[in-house]
């Protein structure tokens, strides 16, 4: 499965790691940053939510300190639903009850083992469709 993943400086170190740990089960395409060097978690965040948007059954991974930042950007886009994620079980909850295309981590906030949780269980959930259909048929303006 491909997985597009993108990070700031903050969550770069994460990004790595995640490629690493998940490499030989996702196909993983980078979109930076590429270094510890400081950039704007929106131009990261705009390029892979363009691509998500625009791509069917297609889905995203995006860290940045807090996640607020990704998410905020990310969720600009029509027919995208980033969710900030940092517990396993509402990884979980994004993809069940929000249909969730992007998931979105806090680096600075969770252990490195939290998120390899999280990025399991998002990947390994489905959504439930009924009522919650209804309810995301809802969020676009
Ligand atoms: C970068 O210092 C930080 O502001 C960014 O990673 C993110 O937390 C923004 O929402």
């Amino acid at each position: 499965m491909k997985v597009l993943i993108a990070s700031d400086h903050a969550g770069y170190e994460l990004k790595e790691q995640l490629k690493e740990r998940f490499g030989s089960e996702f196909e993983f395409e980078d979109y930076g940053t590429h270094s510890t060097e400081s950039v704007d978690y929106p131009d990261f965040a705009h390029k892979l939510a363009a691509q998500v948007a625009t791509t069917p059954n297609q889905y995203g991974v995006l860290i940045c300190g807090t996640g607020n930042g990704m998410a905020m950007t990310a969720n600009k886009h029509a027919g995208i639903r980033a969710g900030l994620c940092w517990s396993k079980e509402i990884a979980a909850l994004i993809r069940q009850h929000n249909n969730a295309n992007i998931l979105v981590m806090p680096a600075r906030f969770i252990p490195t083992e939290t998120a390899f949780e999280i990025f399991s269980t998002f990947f390994s959930t489905e959504f439930e469709g009924g009522r919650h259909q209804r309810r995301i048929d809802k969020i676009n303006l």
